[in-house]
């Protein structure tokens, strides 16, 4: 299977969790895309579910292929969120927000009862760190949060610490307004000290690092799937 071919297949493995009446969190990316577009072919056959976007994007898809669509606060928590990964371990730690989303995603994935990612087998890594970890900060001096950044990354032992600040001298900005700083960190020895420290500092929103909130992992790789449950 070529890597479109092994994220066709999670997100059709994942469509296979959505029951009647469910309340479903939409990710984001290109993966989380073929979950929307088969979700969207369920809904046209008849199938009622009510749901929630983690982007802008997606709920323009989503929309656009006839997706009730919802705010979180209206919809409550969803019982199923369906989401993609930048980078995902053994532990189902994962690196995201490489589509730029990670603070909605973040949210939604927190407020879900079950979070499942579905992704390419190119996204497992023994440790997180290769893919530069997004960091969604405020647009108040940003050189001075991503200096602050720098030292912490190299404080907690990563083997990088080089930042920059997502499309540079006309920065990218994010669903809520804000800037992405992308720092390669190369290797993160310690994830949940990087989010601990990462969590403390003024202009951060948030971080890309997302801890103990995926249940569920469907990987596709070259002769199938594998699923992973924790
Ligand atoms: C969006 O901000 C990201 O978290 C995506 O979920 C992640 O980048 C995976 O994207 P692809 O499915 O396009 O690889």
């Amino acid at each position: 299977m070529t890597t479109d071919d092994q994220k066709r297949a999670a997100a059709e493995k994942a469509i296979e969790m959505i029951e009647p009446g469910m309340a479903v969190g939409l990710g984001t990316g290109s993966t989380a895309e073929h979950f929307v577009r088969e979700l969207a072919v369920r809904v046209r056959d008849g199938l009622n579910i009510r749901a929630t976007s983690t982007s802008l994007r997606t709920e323009a898809l989503a929309r656009e292929l006839g997706i009730q669509v919802v705010p979180l606060d209206e919809l409550g928590p969803p019982d199923l969120t369906v989401d993609g990964a930048d980078e995902v371990d053994r532990d189902l730690r994962l690196i995201k927000g490489g589509g730029g989303a990670l603070l909605r995603e973040k949210v939604v994935a927190a407020a879900s009862k079950h979070m499942v990612v579905i992704a390419d087998w190119s996204k497992r890594v023994d440790a997180l760190g290769l893919f530069p970890l997004p960091i969604e900060i405020v647009t108040f001096a940003p050189q001075t949060t991503i200096q602050r950044i720098a030292s912490i990354v190299a404080g907690c032992g990563c083997r990088g610490n080089l930042i920059r600040l997502r499309g540079g001298d006309r920065p990218f900005v994010t669903d809520q307004g804000n800037y992405i700083a992308d720092v390669g960190c190369e290797f993160i020895p310690d994830p949940e000290e990087l989010a601990r420290a990462l969590s403390g500092v003024p202009g951060i929103v948030d971080h890309g690092l997302f801890l103990g909130m995926c249940q569920t992992l469907i990987l596709g790789h070259t002769h199938g799937l594998e699923i992973v449950t924790r």
